[in-house]
């Protein structure tokens, strides 16, 4: 996180003090750090320097358009789950034949947008999936190439809700049902199988899992082979962990390095999706201390940025790193930073010793940068924050925040 620092007591987004910025743009802010995207997708991407690969940036975790048109031109591919992922990295100026396309759920439009577009390939889910795409390819006289989520049920040793390669999770199919599904995809008119997909889950921070689910995937490559189905793209889906607060995940040269261990004599070209890897810490939010308050039982710091805006500590009672824009050496004190929302689920960090703040300070939410914004709502009517990307000294205002307006557009 060397792009933001604090200079003299006071934090830096690259060269410029996000002081100022929250002066000039508001607050709840989100602001992007373009040099640390550059460089967690440069460190990725080289970390597979050894295999004819392709990076896909998964569009979910930040999908922000200057975002997606920065990582774009630094080469990356993407990994998307809607129609409107996909219609977010046209728009960035995403070559289309670097795209694949994930998820259980891709409706028949979706399914024709993709192919009007020209992607490289669906990573398909089911086989009712399959069947759809046959039939949409076929209405518009083409033929999709497809890969098979494989569900290779492992344990990815990270939150329930995120992981996605178990028995039980809806993801993909099992290793049996996969059989039969490249076996119908082979002889079917306007489909062509011609990948093997996986992802696991996200947040992980150990490489294990990963190597476990490689090796399954590779026995099965191999009897797919056996099969005269043949395979030229594995992709292994996303999920490398980051630092929020003590985890010490594999840095992605070494993640890369056990990988292609694994990898460098099949004649495949590799395929990756990460997400919170390249955006995490390239994000940081910044909220303003509305009120403070004590009750007999707690310290409460109000702020105005809220699970609205940043719902990971709501939703999986994530952790993330909070501290003061401008450092003013108080004490600590054990205090809970919540938001305006009317939900006691609406907190941003419990029970966390910070230096004690007053109304009108400025905190910074570190760690912000993937699934922050992207699962952002206006609930409470609560406009979606601002945006920016600095690069340098160079401010971009990447979203203006919304208006009232906003709020009711299609509404009658
Ligand atoms: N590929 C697929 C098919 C995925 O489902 C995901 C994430 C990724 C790639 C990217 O995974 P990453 O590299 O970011 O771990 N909202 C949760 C995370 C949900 C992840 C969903 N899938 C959170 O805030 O922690």
């Amino acid at each position: 996180m060397h792009h933001f620092q604090y200079r003299e007591g006071k934090l830096h987004a690259e060269e410029v003090g996000v002081r100022q910025l929250a002066e000039q743009y508001g607050t709840p802010l989100y602001i992007y750090s373009a040099a640390t995207l550059r460089r967690h997708f440069e460190a990725f991407d080289s970390a597979f320097r050894g295999l004819d690969h392709l990076t896909c940036y998964s569009v979910k975790a930040n999908s922000n358009v200057s975002l997606l048109r920065l990582l774009a031109q630094q080469g990356a591919g993407m990994d998307i789950v809607s129609g409107g992922e996909l219609y977010r990295a046209l728009k960035a100026g995403v070559a289309p034949e670097k795209i694949v396309y994930s998820g259980v759920g891709k409706k028949t439009h979706e399914i024709r947008e993709a192919l009007e577009a020209g992607i490289l390939m669906f990573n398909v889910e089911s086989t009712a999936e399959l069947e759809r795409i046959n039939e949409v390819a076929g209405d518009m006289g083409k033929v999709a190439k497809v890969s098979f989520r494989i569900n290779p049920d492992v344990d990815p040793k990270t939150h329930p809700y995120i992981s996605t390669g178990m028995k039980k999770n809806k993801f993909g199919l099992d290793i049996e049902h996969s059989l039969k599904a490249y076996e119908r995809a082979r002889d079917m008119e306007f489909v062509e199988p011609v990948g093997m997909d996986c992802h696991i889950g996200s947040q992980l921070t150990t490489i294990e899992p990963f190597l476990e689910a490689l090796d399954k995937l590779i026995a099965f490559y191999n009897q797919l082979g056996d099969m005269g189905v043949e395979i030229k793209f594995l992709d292994l889906g996303g999920g490398l962990g980051i630092r929020y607060n003590e985890e010490e995940p594999p840095h992605p040269e070494e993640f890369g390095k056990a990988l292609t261990e694994k990898l460098k004599d099949l004649p495949l070209t590799v395929i990756l999706e990460p997400g919170r890897v390249i955006a995490g810490n390239a994000g940081i939010m910044i909220t303003e201390v509305v009120y403070t308050k004590q009750t007999p039982s707690k310290n409460f710091v109000i702020v105005d940025g809220a699970m609205n805006d940043l719902v990971r500590p709501a939703l999986y009672d994530s952790y993330h790193r909070i501290a003061e824009v401008e450092e003013r050496g108080r004490g600590v004190v054990d205090v809970d930073i919540v938001g305006p929302i009317c939900e006691s689920s609406d907190f941003l960090a419990r029970d966390r010793d910070i230096p004690a703040v007053e109304q009108g300070e400025l905190l910074a939410v570190f760690s912000a940068g993937a699934y922050g914004f992207t699962m952002s709502s206006n609930y409470n009517s609560r406009r979606r924050a601002c945006e920016l990307l600095v690069d340098g000294d160079k401010v971009t205002v990447a979203r203006k925040r919304e208006t009232y307006e906003d709020l009711i557009r299609g509404e009658i």
